[in-house]
């Protein structure tokens, strides 16, 4: 919203008008709450993932979700014919919803100027170009000036804009890390392909935290909603199989239970393998470090694999007391308590510390029926209140785990 040259004067924050920030409400609870509430006017949204992860199908749920509201749905990718055939297979209702096959940013912006849409989507980011450009679509130059025209539109028309980009082998969307500097919103759509659940997060959020997560599953007939993720995350979780441990996560808001698994077995290389999906690759060697020095578990010599199922990644160390335990689990062959829910950070000297917000976490826990939860000492008191009549137990030493999960 660039100021008019000598025309803008200090304004005390009573005068300034914010009133016209409304947003509109998807009516998709997961997807509301990763753009902070809602669509803010005017503004301009990156919607950013792999090739074949539902990017497409996101846009089109929305439009269907917003039955009244006026969509332009601009492809460059798929002909009308093929958007229409999506449309009826997700039962699209929205009568007005419109669409248009173009790639030249100038020809969008004059039909999105005559057709007054509400709502504007662009699929994709890679496949316009602006005709003064000489280089390809897709290239740096192309996206950029052709997402920094869309950009104006939004701001001098209030219409928000979708912008769908797919992310580059480099794992950048749009090739360049340009286009996130330019754009208010960047969501990323996540999930492995062979997988059915696809998680929405928010790498920055002009108009919102970046914490939060929206969770859905793919199905025949489209996304669905994932209003409780631990669940899900811990459905297929097979009670009595040595190196599966639970943990308790936040993601935003929201406290997440998700199953931490482990596998130590017999190197056949002189560097055993260390392969983690889900957690930091340091961090757990790390883990392993203080496993090995402070309890003698000895495991250099074993390859380790460790995995947060349900494909999350986790970036919060209230998980590492989980992934210490489920090491030890595999290693001796035992399994776990399956009703025990472990929540916990590790310090080097072996130390288990506190973590955030533990009442929420265990809370969590106990509504999914867990009747054991090890919470680090320092946080039992937070959880006074919900103690009573409760098995939770506080530790500060990592030792003390071992000794009252096996
Ligand atoms: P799509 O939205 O086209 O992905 P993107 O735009 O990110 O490239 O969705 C791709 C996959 O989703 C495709 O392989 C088919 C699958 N899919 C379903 O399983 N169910 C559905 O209802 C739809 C519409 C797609
Ligand atoms: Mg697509």
């Amino acid at each position: 919203m660039g100021a008019q040259t000598g025309k803008e004067h200090p304004r005390r924050l009573a005068e300034i008008d914010n009133s016209q920030e409304q947003r509109i409400e998807t009516g998709i609870g997961e997807f509301d709450r990763v753009l902070g509430g809602g669509i803010t006017k005017g503004s301009i949204i990156l919607v950013g993932g792999d090739p074949g992860i539902g990017k497409s199908t996101l846009m089109m749920q929305m439009a269907r979700s917003l039955m009244t509201v006026r969509i332009l749905y601009v492809s460059g990718e798929e002909s009308a014919k093929q958007i229409k055939m999506r449309a009826q297979r997700l039962g699209m209702s929205n009568e007005d919803f419109s669409v248009l096959s173009e790639t030249n940013v100038e020809a969008v912006l004059d039909a999105a100027r005559e057709h007054q849409p509400d709502i504007l989507i662009i699929d994709s980011i890679q496949t316009m170009f602006r005709s003064m450009i000489e280089s390809a679509p897709g290239s740096v130059g192309q996206v950029r000036e052709s997402t920094a025209l869309l950009m104006q539109y939004a701001k001098t028309s209030g219409v928000p804009v979708f912008v769908i980009g797919h992310v580059t082998k480099e794992g950048s969307i749009a090739g360049p890390k340009v286009l996130e500097h330019i754009v208010d919103t960047v969501l990323q759509f996540e999930g492995e392909r062979t997988h059915a659940y696809r998680i929405l997060r928010a790498a920055k959020n002009r108009y919102g935290s970046t914490n939060e997560i929206g969770v859905f599953q793919m199905t025949s007939e489209g996304l669905m909603e994932v209003p409780n993720p631990s669940e899900i995350f811990l459905s297929e979780r097979q009670d009595g199989s040595s190196g599966s441990v639970v943990s308790a996560i936040l993601e935003g808001t929201r406290p997440v239970l998700l199953e931490v698994q482990a596998l130590v077995s017999a190197s056949y290389f002189n560097n055993p393998q260390r392969t983690i999906t889900g957690y930091d690759q340091r961090r757990t060697s790390m883990l392993l470090a203080v496993l090995e020095k402070r309890l003698g578990i000895r495991i250099s010599q074993s390859d380790v694999f460790i995995n947060i199922a349900g494909g999350l990644y986790i970036d919060e160390p209230a998980v590492d007391l989980a992934i210490a335990m489920a090491v030890v689990s595999s290693h001796r062959d035992v399994p776990a308590n399956p009703g025990t829910c472990l929540i916990g950070e590790i310090g080097l000297g072996g130390e288990v510390r506190a973590v955030p917000q533990p009442e929420m976490r265990v809370q969590e826990a106990l509504k999914l029926g867990f009747e054991h939860i090890i919470v680090p000492k320092a946080n039992l008191k937070a959880l006074d209140r919900m103690t009573k009549g409760k098995k939770i137990s506080g530790i500060d030493r990592v030792g003390q785990a071992v000794d009252l999960l096996f």
